[in-house]
C-alpha cells in the first residue's frame, strides 16, 4: 500500500491541512511529524470550519491519527484543542489518537524564553511566541522532557528543576526573574492523567500499519523555506519540515514514507520576518490578502503576500523530494488583469538562478518577473481542468515547466471538495 508524505512548499499556509483532508478519505492513518502549535491547519467541511494546531488532519474525518516524536508537544495546548474539537462535535479519545512517549513537551518556561529571546533580538523572527523553538533548543540541549516523563511524576519534578536551573542562569543575566517550578510542575501532573492514556509506541503502530498494508499520510507542518536546515535562516522554525523529517520524526524508515506532495499556493505569502524576493507591498499584494483571506490562523497576523516564486519553488522541491505538487488557491487569482511568476533572481545585477545561502544576499535578491494574462470570471469550486479558462491553465503549465515537477492537484476553494485531480498522489 503506498504512502503520502504532505510537505508546505513555501513558507507555510500552503493549504496543506485541507490537502491532508482530502487525502485522509482514502488512508486509514494521518501522522503529524513536525512542529507544534506553531502551525494552524484550516479545513472548510460543509461550510463549518475547523482549525487544527496540533491535531492531525484526519481527525474531522474519524480517522485515526498519530502524533510523531518529531513533534513538540504542549500539552496544555493539546487539551484545549480536544476540547474545542468536541464543542463542534469531533470526539477525539485515545482510540483516534495516540502520541509517541519520546515527543518533546513545551512548556509554559519555553514560552517565556521564546518571548524574552524576541525581545533581546536586534532583528526579531517574528515568531508564533508558542515556545516552539526553545523546547526544541531543549531537546538538543538534552535536557528536554519528553512525553514519557509525564508518567513519573518523582523524576519529572527533578528534570524540571534541572530545566530551571540550566535557564536561570541567563534569566538573571537579563535582569530577569529565573522561571519559577510551581505552578508549572502542579499544571503537569494534574494533566498528566489526561494526557497518558493518548501515549503509546508511535514507531510500532506505524511498523504494525506497514505490515498490514494500511495506508499512512504523513502530515508536515510548517513549510521547505522555514525548514531549520533549508530555510531562509535564522528567519525560519526550529524542526525538519521536509520529507526527511517525516522518517526522523516518526519512526518510519526513509524508504517507506512513499511519494512526497508538495502543497504550493498559486502566489506566495510569509508571516513574520525574513527575505520574500517576490513580495508585492502596496497593490496588487494587498488585493491578494483580502481575497485570500491571508490572516494567520492562530496569530491573526496579517501575512505578507506576493507572487508565485518558481526558483524558491524548483529548490525546495529538489531538497524537500517532492514528486508531485498540489496548487492551492488558484480562485484567489480570479478577476486579476495581470499576473506573475518571479522566474530568476538577480543579484547584485547578476541573474542566477538558485537562492543563495546568506540572508544578506537573500535580502538583496530582485526578482524578475514574467507577466501573464489573468481572466475574466470565477474559477471558485472548478472541479475538471478542462473547465478553467485558458489563461489560467497556461498559468499551471508555466509554474510546471518552470520548477519541473509534475501538478497532481489544483484547488479551486476552501470547501473539502474544491479540487481538480489530476493524478492521484497515491502511487
Ligand atoms: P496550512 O497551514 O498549510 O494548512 O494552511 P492554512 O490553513 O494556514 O491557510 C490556508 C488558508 O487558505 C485557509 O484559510 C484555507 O481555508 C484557505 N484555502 C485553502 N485552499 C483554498 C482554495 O483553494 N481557495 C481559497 N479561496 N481558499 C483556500
Ligand atoms: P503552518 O503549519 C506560517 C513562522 C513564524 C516565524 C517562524 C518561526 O500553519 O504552515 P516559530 O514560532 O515556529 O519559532 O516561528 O516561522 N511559522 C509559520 N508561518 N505557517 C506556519 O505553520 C508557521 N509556523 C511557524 O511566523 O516567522
Ligand atoms: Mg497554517
Amino acid at each position: 500500500m503506498s504512502n503520502v508524505v504532505v510537505v508546505g512548499a513555501q513558507w507555510g499556509d500552503e493549504g496543506k491541512g485541507r490537502i491532508v483532508d482530502w487525502l485522509a478519505e482514502k488512508a486509514d492513518i494521518v501522522v503529524r511529524y513536525n512542529g507544534g502549535h506553531n502551525a494552524g491547519h484550516t479545513l472548510v467541511v460543509d461550510g463549518q470550519t475547523y482549525k487544527l494546531a496540533l491535531l492531525p488532519s484526519g481527525v474531522v474525518r474519524g480517522k485515526p491519527g498519530l502524533i510523531g516524536n518529531g513533534v513538540a508537544l504542549d500539552p496544555e495546548a493539546l487539551l484545549a484543542e480536544i476540547g474545542r474539537m468536541a464543542a463542534m462535535g469531533i470526539r477525539v479519545t485515545p482510540e483516534v489518537l495516540q502520541i509517541a512517549e519520546t515527543a518533546t513537551l513545551v512548556l509554559p518556561v519555553h514560552r517565556a524564553i521564546d518571548a524574552a529571546q524576541e525581545r533581546m533580538r536586534a532583528k526579531p523572527i517574528g515568531t508564533t511566541l508558542r515556545g516552539i523553538g526553545p523546547a526544541y533548543e531543549d531537546k538538543v540541549g538534552r535536557r528536554g522532557l519528553r512525553v514519557c516523563d509525564l508518567a513519573e511524576p518523582a523524576l519529572l519534578a527533578q528534570k524540571l528543576e534541572a530545566l530551571l536551573a540550566h535557564h536561570a542562569a541567563w534569566f538573571r543575566g537579563l535582569g530577569l526573574e529565573p522561571f519559577p517550578l510551581e505552578p508549572m510542575l502542579s499544571d503537569l501532573i494534574a494533566m498528566a492523567p489526561k494526557i497518558l492514556p493518548f501515549v503509546g509506541r508511535v514507531w510500532e503502530q506505524l511498523d504494525h500499519a506497514h505490515s498490514s498494508g494500511k495506508r499512512v499520510v504523513f502530515e508536515g507542518s510548517q513549510a521547505v523555506m522555514l525548514d531549520v536546515d533549508w530555510g531562509s535562516y535564522p528567519y525560519v522554525t526550529s524542526s525538519s519540515t521536509i520529507a526527511a523529517g517525516a522518517a526522523s520524526g516518526t519512526g518510519i524508515a526513509p524508504s517507506r514514507v512513499g511519494r512526497v506532495l508538495g502543497v504550493s499556493k498559486v502566489y506566495a505569502t510569509r508571516v513574520g520576518e525574513g527575505p520574500f524576493t517576490s513580495e508585492v507591498t502596496g497593490a496588487p499584494g494587498d488585493v491578494l490578502r483580502q481575497r485570500g483571506g491571508e490572516y494567520g490562523v492562530n496569530t491573526g497576523r496579517p501575512r505578507r503576500c506576493g507572487w508565485l516564486d518558481t526558483v524558491q519553488l524548483r529548490q525546495s522541491s529538489k531538497v524537500a523530494g517532492i514528486d508531485l505538487l498540489a496548487l492551492t488557491k488558484l480562485d484567489v487569482l480570479d478577476g486579476f488583469e495581470s499576473v506573475y511568476l518571479c522566474v530568476g533572481y538577480l543579484l547584485d545585477g547578476v541573474r542566477i538562478d538558485y537562492m543563495p545561502a546568506t540572508s544578506a544576499e537573500q535580502q538583496r535578491l530582485e526578482p524578475v518577473l514574467q507577466r501573464f494574462d489573468g481572466w475574466d470570471g470565477s474559477t471558485r469550486g472548478t472541479r475538471a481542468y478542462g473547465d478553467l479558462p485558458k489563461q489560467a491553465v497556461a498559468l499551471i503549465e508555466a509554474i510546471q515547466r518552470e520548477v519541473g515537477v509534475p501538478v497532481a492537484m489544483v484547488t479551486t476553494g476552501p470547501e473539502r471538495d474544491d479540487a481538480i485531480v489530476l493524478q492521484s498522489p497515491f502511487a
